[in-house]
């Protein structure tokens, strides 16, 4: 006996937008923006530059709590310094990932790293926003750090589709880091015409993240694969990600995601009672 897969549709495309952040730092945010608010369980999409740093300017995202959702950070070029009320301490390089569970709430700073500061370069990669279920919003604190090596990837034979799994599982290979709920996180390079198809589960929320073209595409959820193609003469690289939805209420206000506007007043007054801690 067969079976057979159907490809999903696309329900949009759309534009993410060129926005200032932190202290200065160009983002291209593609949501939550006036197009698009979030597609759950994912809560924001930044992709930090590319930008050019002058020598000397530290432009980056000072002292933030945050609290009930994970901050997923990865680099293509340049270097992060992450700085927490936990004593935590991280330098991120190109290629690298750190997977920060938020959950009960710290304080946090993420600057550009001392040779960027100091020599300018470029700055280039992605902050994702993955909510936590309920029953997990209040759990420890965690880092998953992995340098870009440690990242499984995989490649077709004749090497027209590779990619670097952050999480879940693609061309065989399988992600290192854990999640709280199923989530694919994938990073693909297409040769010019190549095709792939990848396996998501029906129920699951996806979208791909078109790095050069700014944009991303929303898949509908009418079948249990996606296609990426390059169409264009040149290599185009996306990010695949997906991911079970909660179906939770979502209730947010800035670095704050719960259930309830009570849960959120909570948070507010945790962080002025320097309940988060300090750096
Ligand atoms: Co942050």
């Amino acid at each position: 006996m067969t079976t057979t897969k159907t490809t999903r549709g696309v329900l949009n495309k759309v534009p993410a937008i060129p926005t200032l952040e932190g202290a200065g730092v160009q983002i291209h945010r593609a949501f939550p923006t006036r197009n698009f608010d979030y597609l759950d369980p994912f809560l924001l999409l930044d992709e930090m530059g590319p930008f050019e740093f002058a020598p000397g300017q530290s432009a980056g995202f000072p002292d933030h709590p945050h609290r009930g959702f994970e901050t997923v950070t990865y680099l293509l070029d340049g270097q992060m310094e992450h700085r927490d009320s936990f004593g935590h301490h991280g330098r991120l390089n190109p290629g690298d990932v750190q997977w920060m569970t938020a959950g009960s709430g710290l304080v946090h700073s993420e600057m550009p790293g001392a040779d960027l500061a100091k020599n300018g370069g470029l700055l280039h990669g992605f902050q994702l926003w993955v909510n936590l279920p309920k029953r997990d919003k209040m759990t420890a604190p965690r880092y998953q750090e992995l340098k870009s090596a440690e990242i499984p990837t995989a490649a077709t034979p004749d090497g027209s589709v590779k990619v670097k799994v952050i999480a879940g599982e693609a061309l065989g290979a399988k992600a290192v880091i854990g999640t709280h709920t199923p989530i694919l996180y994938l990073h693909f390079a297409l040769a010019p015409g190549a095709t792939h198809v990848q396996d998501v589960p029906h129920t699951w929320n996806a979208f791909a993240y078109d790095i050069a073209g700014h944009e991303f595409t929303i898949f509908a959820k009418n079948g249990d694969t996606v296609e990426l193609t390059n169409s264009t003469d040149r290599p185009a690289e996306f990010l695949l990600i997906a991911g079970e939805p909660l179906g939770e209420t979502i209730a947010r206000y800035g670095p704050f995601v719960m259930n309830t506007k009570e849960e959120i007043y909570q948070a507010a007054e945790d962080y002025r009672a320097g309940r988060m801690g300090t750096i």
